[in-house]
């Protein structure tokens, strides 16, 4: 079975064709710049244009940069706030009239990762991660997903973590990786404290180079830390999961 995964990120919106049950992206995935402001129309567009970019027929997976209660938006912070309380798979459905199933771009990471990365073999208590334009996070137990988790806004010196720790905070502040891997450890090991996990998985684009901070980012943390294995492709993969209904 192939499904199409979109991931849309407050940066980019990246998509692609996942075959199941190998769970692998056929070729490369596309890469389209999330609209600014990213409203309800304008990002509307953009996933319209994915779909035509694959000439997909069939179910599409969208992981969103939110927690989704209810089939609605609670919270978008690095979107456009028109999308509080608006319902995703509603807007997609009619205006590409297919069958979406929208849910957390962190929680989509983590279906994948569980199933097919970094945490597969593991049945206690996972916490995955992701460091991008925001941190996202999902929580595992048993390999069951307790959704909509939001620990990237636990507060860090005073503010919101995202703001310290995502990939995009070291970019803005043009910190070093040692400069930040410090700030990411004081993150880690909050959440640690917090939720007491087996595993903590590291994912987003930043996974990739993985050996320039996660060495000093995991230090003192009790739980096991590793990078993400699907890396920036994770949410693509579980959002498919997650429309082709594949645990
Ligand atoms: C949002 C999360 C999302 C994360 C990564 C955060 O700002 O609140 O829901 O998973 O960014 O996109």
């Amino acid at each position: 079975m192939n499904v199409l995964g979109i991931d849309i990120g407050g940066t980019g919106v990246k998509g692609g064709v996942v075959d199941f049950p190998a769970g692998t992206i056929q070729g490369d995935p596309v890469h389209f710049p999330t609209p600014q402001p990213a409203s309800p129309l304008a990002l509307t567009r953009v996933i319209k244009r994915m779909v035509d970019h694959f000439q997909w027929k069939g179910p599409v997976g969208v992981g969103f940069p939110g927690p989704i209660r209810k089939g609605l938006v609670e919270t978008a912070v690095n979107l456009s706030s028109q999308w509080v309380g608006k319902n995703p798979e509603k807007i997609f459905k009619k205006a590409m009239r297919q069958p979406f199933v929208v849910i957390n771009d962190a929680d989509a990471a983590g279906l994948a990762e569980l199933h097919y990365g970094a945490g597969k073999k593991d049945k206690g208590v996972v916490v995955m991660i992701t460091l991008g334009t925001g941190i996202g996070s999902a929580l595992f137990y048993q390999g069951v997903l307790i959704p909509n988790t939001e620990l990237g806004h636990l507060t860090l010196e005073g503010k919101d973590a995202e703001k310290y720790a995502s990939a995009k905070a070291r970019e803005v502040h043009e910190w070093s990786w040692k400069k930040w891997s410090r700030k990411v450890r004081e993150y880690l090991q909050q959440v640690d404290r917090l939720i007491n996990p087996d595993l903590i998985i590291v994912g987003g684009g930043v996974s990739k180079r993985a050996e320039k901070w996660l060495p000093r980012a995991a230090k003192g943390v009790r739980a096991k830390v590793v990078p993400a294995k699907l890396h920036n492709e994770a949410g693509i993969v579980g959002a498919a999961m997650a429309a082709g209904k594949i645990r």
